[in-house]
């Protein structure tokens, strides 16, 4: 996600002119569209249907959550490829500008933004199809500095989003771990707490680095 290994701080990097940088870069819109488009590749995944109880997807409107949305690159491509959108930031300034963009955009009502931390989603049980996060959920550990504060972040933030999904429901994340722990820890923070899937690395040596985690609840 980033250009020449630079990595984003958080929240510095997403604030005032620093957002609008991140809104007005061609080359992040190029690169969050395409990670995106290649999201939406692995939710309708036919490995996915096999994981857990079989199912297969349908042509229907999902509600899907799009976790960190921030400027709305991610979520202005899944409205076009026919979900129903509810994209969470917690950034205003990020948020305020995907909103901007809803009355310019073609079926924009299916896009509804909601100003909020992933950790504690103000969401109903059971109400949501399916998750798909890009380039955000590893900045649940911000500020998250000892093992025991981690292990509880990573794992509260599972077990709320197995709550508000419905079963079955698919979620892909796309995020960076920092080393091998960190990879670790979120992995079995999923399969701990009601999620079945598996793990799509460019390179799978490297523990670090983009790494796809394709997931469904049980
Ligand atoms: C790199 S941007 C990605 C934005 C968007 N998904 C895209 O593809 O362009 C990361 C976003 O995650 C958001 N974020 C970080 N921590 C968050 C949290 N705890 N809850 C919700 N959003 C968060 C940031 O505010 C920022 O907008």
């Amino acid at each position: 996600m980033t250009r020449k290994n630079k990595l984003p701080e958080f929240p510095n990097s997403y604030l005032g002119e620093k957002s609008y940088e991140y809104d007005n870069s061609k080359w992040m819109e190029r690169n969050q569209n395409k990670t995106t488009l290649l999201c939406f590749q692995y939710l309708c995944d036919e490995k996915l249907d096999n994981v857990g109880k079989k199912d297969v997807l349908d042509k229907k409107p999902y509600i899907t959550l799009d976790l960190g949305c921030g400027t709305g690159f991610s979520s202005e491509i899944l409205i076009a490829s026919g979900l129903k959108v509810i994209g969470v930031d917690i950034l205003f300034d990020m948020l305020i500008k995907a909103k901007s963009k809803i009355p310019h955009l073609e079926n924009g009502s299916n896009l509804y933004l909601i100003l909020a931390d992933m950790k504690y989603l103000p969401i109903r049980s059971n109400s949501i199809n399916h998750i798909i996060s890009i380039s955000a959920y590893n900045f649940i550990l911000h500020e998250k500095k000892d093992y025991k504060d981690r292990n509880k972040t990573v794992n509260n933030t599972a077990k709320s989003l197995k709550r508000i999904l419905k079963p079955n429901g698919r979620m892909i994340i796309e995020f960076y771990p920092t080393n091998e722990e960190e990879l670790n820890l979120f992995r079995s923070s999923f399969t701990d707490n009601g999620f079945n899937g598996f793990m799509i690395k460019q390179n799978p040596k490297q523990k670090k680095g983009q790494t796809f985690l394709l997931l469904k609840r049980w």
